[in-house]
C-alpha cells in the first residue's frame, strides 16, 4: 500500500532525527551496565574503607587503653627522700619525673613545661620543679605554676604504692 504524503514526511523526519541523534540501543544498554558496574565498584570500595577505618579505630582504642594502663616505675627503696627518678609514660615519647617528697609522699608529672614544653627538672635544694628555658617554677607537690611565664600546671600522674613498688597511672583512669 503506497504511503501518503504525511507518512512519507514523518518517515523522513524520523530518519533525520536518528541521523542527528544516533543512539544505538545496544550501546545504551552497554553504557548503563558500565555505569552500574562503576557504582558497584565504588560502593564496594567505600564499604572496604569503612570496615578498615572501623577496625583501625578499634585497634587504636585497645592500644590507647593498654598504653595508659598503670605501670610500675620504681621500687620505693630505689628513690631516696628528696630525690627523683625519670621515666616515660604512657609511651616512650612521654618523659616524666617521679619525686619522693617524704618517706611516704610521692608525686609524678609529665616533664614537659606547660609554657613551651622544655623539660623541667627537680631542684632538690629549693624543693621546686624548674624550667631552664624561661625560669618557670612549679610546686613539686601538685605541679601548679609558682613563677615565670607558665600559667598552667604540669600534667600530674596518679601515684600508688603497693608492696614496695611505685605505680603511676593516668589520673583519669583506674587505680592499681
Ligand atoms: S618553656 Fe618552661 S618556662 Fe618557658
Amino acid at each position: 500500500m503506497p504511503l501518503d504524503h504525511n507518512e512519507r514526511q514523518s518517515g523522513r523526519d524520523g530518519a533525520r532525527w536518528r541521523q542527528d541523534f544516533p543512539i544505538q540501543s545496544g550501546e545504551a544498554s552497554y553504557a548503563a551496565r558500565r555505569e552500574f558496574t562503576k557504582f558497584l565498584g565504588l560502593t564496594s570500595t567505600a564499604f572496604v574503607f569503612g570496615t578498615l577505618i572501623a577496625a583501625g579505630r578499634s585497634i587504636w582504642k585497645r592500644w590507647a587503653a593498654a598504653s595508659h594502663a598503670p605501670r610500675a616505675v620504681a621500687r620505693v627503696a630505689e628513690v631516696d627522700v628528696g630525690a627523683y627518678k625519670l621515666f616515660r609514660y604512657p609511651t616512650d615519647g612521654d618523659p616524666c619525673i617521679l619525686l619522693r617528697l617524704g618517706p611516704s609522699a610521692f608525686a609524678a608529672f609529665n616533664q614537659n613545661c606547660s609554657h613551651l614544653a622544655c623539660p623541667v627538672h627537680f631542684d632538690t635544694e629549693a624543693g621546686h620543679l624548674l624550667c631552664p628555658c624561661h625560669a618557670g617554677v612549679f610546686d613539686a607537690s601538685d605541679g601548679r605554676p609558682l613563677a615565670g611565664p607558665p600559667r598552667r600546671g604540669l600534667d600530674a600522674l596518679r601515684v600508688d604504692v603497693r608492696n614496695g613498688t611505685i605505680w603511676v597511672s593516668d589520673p583519669g583512669g583506674a587505680s592499681t
